[in-house]
């Protein structure tokens, strides 16, 4: 028998009129002893359960409480009620699961007396609150977007390896993998820890992104993407950055720096669509939510568009163009810099950009997405294309309102020499990525590619504002529970 979900039968429910049918869920509400509100989790709408609780038998009457499980065997008939066109007559009821604790109502189903802090203590229950299944239901419509516009581009998915020697960013911000003892490491003559006793014969590390690797798959296969878990051990408290995200990394042998931009663009309002036409019911609650949020703020800290209404916004006009060094001549005549509003004062060309002077850009300034490119290189990675100024890379950051950076990339270093002085320049260990380099000695081509952090755009979409709140279980600085 083919099991018909909760989608299913709302979805084309005049198929379903007359039939009887059985239907397996959670239940969100009893009222008055005769109606129920079911939830199987496909949808976030309930499935209305008619019972005559005087043909049925006290006990189970009683057994019936918010979220105990149920299957239910009954008849599909036209509602009665308003709010919903269809409902089942119950014939059967069959207890799954008895609820029989309190606690599950008080910590995470009593919506007023709970905060999302207190729901992500109990991350493994969160999943059965409307609000966390349109979240999750969500981040999975729009990972499966993202393989389906790369699939419909000709881009393969590449693995790209979790363990692994090179550190991609130079920036050291890597956990280490090992099977040490770690009271008793083995030390060689100088007296420093010997790695080529370790499990891989060297030291390794979590990686920090796949790019390396998959700029080297992108040399025999042309457009590639990664799409996994990355690792970053900064010590940055915020409500943007977990220590392990989800990037999705494209890189496109023969593409330069604005067609870098062209596919970032192209492939954030792809996903925005395929959610606003694929997601409504979870998108609609949730633009519910955040109104509500918004009148318990302050008038002038009120978002100016619903969350819907933003979406289309992204994805009907142009992202905004502007080179590093115009951002800088914006940030240095603003207002905010000039009567030090910002924590971090822009001085001069060169400045690495903070999140508040991306947010001001894009938030005040712009009022819509920004795409800042040709950065100073001190500020960015060795493998990104010196652009012919010898002052500047060819780097691009995608800017998101009430987000800051979403995408990080750039056009690469294709030329040899020219890479090998960067990474002479930024200590970049040569020999450690003999392979990269390997890359621009075998018919060297230009290319270019980019980040996502799968997280920061499930954020943007969801109107949620703690990044901890749209990963299953976050890992943050001293937090790995679950
Ligand atoms: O700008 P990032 O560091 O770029 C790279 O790693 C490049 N190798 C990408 C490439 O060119 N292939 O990171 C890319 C994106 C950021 O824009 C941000 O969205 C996300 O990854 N990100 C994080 N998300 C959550 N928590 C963190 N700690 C993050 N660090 C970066
Ligand atoms: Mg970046």
């Amino acid at each position: 028998m083919k099991k018909h979900t909760i989608k299913d039968i709302l979805s084309d429910y005049k198929r379903f009129l007359h039939h009887n049918i059985t239907v397996q869920g959670w239940v969100r509400a009893f009222r008055s002893n005769r109606f129920i509100a079911l939830n199987d989790g496909s949808t976030i709408l309930n499935l209305q359960i008619v019972v005559d609780f005087e043909q049925f038998d006290e006990e189970l009457i009683k057994n019936i409480k918010t979220a105990s499980s149920l299957k239910i065997e009954g008849e599909v008939i036209e509602s009665q009620g308003a709010g919903q066109s269809i409902e089942i007559l119950a014939k059967k009821i069959t207890v799954l699961g008895d609820n029989f604790s309190e606690e599950l109502e008080k910590t995470v189903l009593q919506p007023k007396k709970h905060s999302l802090e207190v729901l992500r203590e109990q991350a493994h229950l969160r999943f059965r609150t409307n609000l966390f299944g349109a979240v999750f239901r969500l981040r999975s419509a729009i990972s499966f977007a993202i393989h389906q516009f790369f699939n419909q581009n000709q881009f393969f998915y590449i693995n790209t390896p979790i363990i692994t020697g090179a550190d991609a960013e130079g920036a050291g911000e890597m956990f280490s993998v090992t099977n040490f003892d770690l009271n008793n490491l083995p030390k060689d003559e100088n007296g420093e820890i010997d790695y080529t006793q370790d499990f891989f014969g060297r030291k390794t590390n979590l990686t920090v992104s796949g790019q390396l690797e998959g700029e080297t798959a992108a040399m025999g296969l042309g457009r590639i993407y990664t799409f996994g878990p990355t690792f970053r051990a900064e010590n940055s408290n915020t409500t943007r950055h977990l220590a392990e995200f989800w990037m999705i990394e494209p890189e496109v042998a023969f593409n330069n720096l604005e067609d870098n931009i062209d596919l970032a663009e192209d492939f954030l309002k792809f996903v925005i669509n395929y959610v606003l036409d694929n997601c409504k019911d979870d998108l609609e609650f949730l633009d519910k939510r955040f109104a509500e949020e918004q009148k318990q703020k302050p008038e002038r800290e009120r978002a100016k568009e619903g969350l819907i209404e933003k979406l289309q916004n992204v994805v009907s006009k142009r992202f905004k163009r502007v080179s590093y060094t115009e951002a800088i001549e914006i940030l240095l005549a603003s207002k905010e810099n000039k009567k030090g509003k910002f924590q971090f004062p822009i001085e001069a060309w060169g400045a690495d950009l903070q999140s508040e002077h991306e947010r001001y850009l894009v938030e005040k300034h712009f009022e819509c997405p920004v795409v800042l490119f040709d950065y100073p290189k001190e500020i960015k990675a060795f493998y990104m294309k010196l652009n012919e100024d010898g002052k500047t890379v060819g780097a691009m950051d995608v800017l998101f309102p009430g987000i800051g950076e979403i995408i990080g990339g750039s056009e690469r270093e294709a030329r040899y020499d020219v890479l090998i002085q960067k990474m002479k320049e930024m200590n970049v260990d040569e020999k450690e990525l003999w392979w990269y380099l390997d890359t621009r000695k075998f018919g060297s081509v230009p290319h270019a590619g980019f980040g996502l952090g799968l997280e920061r755009l499930v954020l943007f979409i969801t109107g949620m504002t703690n990044i901890r709140d749209v990963i299953p279980f976050p890992r943050t600085p001293k937090n790995a529970e679950f």
